[in-house]
């Protein structure tokens, strides 16, 4: 089932005295419930404006273009005309509760000086009542492994840790989806790691993951890859399809695992070049070798 479609999307920027710069090009495209899609591209291709319509927080500048989260329609929600069950107006708010974002520095995505306040900020603006928001907060610390954090001061943590912190704090507000936006981007091969470990326990448990990233490895470990350039979508499948492609012209690199098996091709073996990980690269070796 499609969680969020995407109609004929066009974003541009105004850059003043009547300039503007267009960003998004008529995208059109959905992602299913459940479903943990990498979104790829060269800096400038649109990854964070179109991170930025996913969540409602920007809407799409063409009179045509519609994003439909959930069944709502983002820009619909801004003109203040949908209702819920009850009668009660949907707001932009809901649409935010829906679909969180994780950004890349994790400096500016802490709004408490300790880390359980910063974790319940979210919850406590909702409203929610006391238990509720504790339970939340505890349960999204446990899920990041920052239980043991949970009074200290977000100053003293680092960089991954701040950044699991920023993970917890979309995670109280029980998203359906989280936008990653190079959440990994600024941190050491572990701190990445642990990232990429959390984003695929979140998407077991039945989360949504959009994972913007220019890390083919990490990639490589989505379901779906979504190749963008300049503004449109020029690639659109699995990790195993997308990098059969030169995915060069598109200024992408291929994972490390695939480059190898393309290069040992080259040398004459014969050697699946539709692997995208180091298992099945040491598995097609191992196979050589026998
Ligand atoms: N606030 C803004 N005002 C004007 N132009 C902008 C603004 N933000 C982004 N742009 C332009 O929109 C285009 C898409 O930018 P965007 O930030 O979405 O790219 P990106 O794929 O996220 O890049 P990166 O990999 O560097 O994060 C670029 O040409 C960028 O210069
Ligand atoms: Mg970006």
């Amino acid at each position: 089932m499609s969680y969020i479609v995407l109609k004929g999307v066009n974003y541009s920027y105004s850059l003043g005295e009547g300039r503007s710069l267009k960003a998004l090009k008529n995208l059109s495209f959905s992602v299913e419930k459940g479903s943990f899609v990498a979104l790829v591209g060269m800096n400038g291709s649109g990854k964070s404006t179109l991170s930025k319509l996913l969540n409602g927080l920007f809407l799409p500048t063409n009179k045509s273009g519609q994003v439909i989260v959930d069944g709502i329609n983002t820009k619909e929600v801004d003109a203040g005309n949908l209702k819920d069950g009850d009668g009660k107006e949907i707001t932009a708010f809901d649409v935010r509760k829906k679909v969180g974002i994780v950004f890349q520095n994790p400096d500016n995505q802490t709004v408490a000086t300790i880390v359980e306040d910063d974790v319940a900020f979210g919850p406590e603006n909702i409203g929610l009542p006391r238990e509720e928001i504790v339970d939340r907060v505890y349960s999204a610390l446990e899920s990041v492994g920052m239980m043991e954090y949970a009074e200290r001061p977000v100053s003293k943590l680092s960089g991954g840790q701040k950044q699991r912190v920023a993970i917890a704090g979309v995670l109280a507000m029980r998203p359906d989806v989280i936008v990653f936006d190079e959440s990994t981007a600024m941190l050491d091969p572990l701190g990445r790691r642990e990232i990429m470990s959390i984003a695929k326990d979140l998407n077991d448990q039945g989360i949504t993951v959009i994972m913007v990233t220019h890390n083919m490895d990490e990639a490589a470990l989505a379901d779906r890859i979504i190749v963008l350039e300049k503004g449109q979508i020029v690639l659109d499948g699995t990790p195993k399809e997308v990098f059969s492609h030169d995915v060069t012209v598109y200024g992408l690199t291929l994972p490390p695992a695939t480059e190898t098996a393309n290069r040992l091709v080259e040398k004459g073996f014969a050697f699946d070049t539709t692997i995208t990980n180091e298992d099945e690269l040491v598995e097609g070796v191992c196979k050589q070798l026998r």
